[in-house]
């Protein structure tokens, strides 16, 4: 079989060729701790987040990149992403604030994810497989080609996916199939969410939450 591992990256090289180099953000991790204690509640106080069986998962947000996380921030109060479990706490928070808070949180170490534990083995395969090396039957590409290797990230513009809760991953997938986020530069995601099935959905959260981040 045939591989285009590269392929999708440099195509959205191409099109990020200017945009990665978003300005170093000007925030101060001291008084993002400060501004994240009512954060914790939800992603708790290592960032790790939090998955509630049956319930939301709080996604981890340590580790992450902090322009990913500020642009985040931006995109809730802008109404590109909706959740109304966090959005107010978004519109609480001034540009200094995301920008402290994004630079906290991206210093922390996080936890294992959890929610891909009870998932059967030939779906676990699955997940790998999508993730790894994608389904060019079904022109999805891989997901690290884009999320960079293991899938840890790649600048500000592709967030680490691996050790993320799988209820996370998933009602994020979902919420492109929606249309309640549209935030992805290009609709890069939609594009690719829309061609995912419950199954491929499942798998690929299950086991992106039990890889490690970095
Ligand atoms: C009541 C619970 C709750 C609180 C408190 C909360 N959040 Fe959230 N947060 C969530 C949920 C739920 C999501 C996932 C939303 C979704 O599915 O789109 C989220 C998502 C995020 C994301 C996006 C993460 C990603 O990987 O894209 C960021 C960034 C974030 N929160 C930052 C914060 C900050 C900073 C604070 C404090 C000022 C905060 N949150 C307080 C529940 C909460
Ligand atoms: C063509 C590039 C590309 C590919 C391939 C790709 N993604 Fe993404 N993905 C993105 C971008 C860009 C974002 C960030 C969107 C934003 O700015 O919020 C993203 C964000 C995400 C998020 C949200 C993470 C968070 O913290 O909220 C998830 C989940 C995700 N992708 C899953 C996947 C999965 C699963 C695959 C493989 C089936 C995949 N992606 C393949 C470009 C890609």
């Amino acid at each position: 079989m045939k591989t285009y591992p590269l392929k999708p990256l440099s195509l959205v090289l191409l099109i990020f060729g200017f945009s990665t180099t978003v300005s170093a953000l000007e925030g101060d991790a001291e008084r993002g701790k400060a501004a994240a204690a009512v954060c914790t509640a939800c992603h708790q106080a290592d960032g790790s987040g939090l998955s509630v069986p049956g319930a939301e998962s709080w996604p981890r947000l340590a580790g992450l990149n902090a322009a990913y996380i500020y642009k985040q921030l931006q995109d809730f109060n802008s109404g590109q992403r909706t959740n109304a479990a966090m959005a107010p706490f978004a519109a609480m928070l001034s540009d200094q604030q995301m920008q402290d808070v994004a630079v906290y949180f991206s210093q922390l170490v996080p936890r294992l994810a959890q929610g891909g534990e009870a998932v059967d083995e030939a779906l676990l395969k699955q997940g790998e497989m999508l993730v790894t090396r994608g389904d060019w039957s079904r022109y999805i590409p891989s997901c690290q080609s884009c999320h960079g290797p293991n899938s840890q990230g790649a600048g500000a513009s592709f967030p680490g996916i691996a050790g993320q809760h799988a209820g996370y991953l998933e009602a994020q997938l979902y919420n492109w199939q929606q249309g309640k986020r549209r935030n992805d530069p290009q609709q890069l995601m939609l594009a690719i969410a829309e061609r995912m099935n419950a199954d491929d959905i499942k798998a690929v959260a299950a086991w992106l939450s039990m890889q490690p981040a970095k």
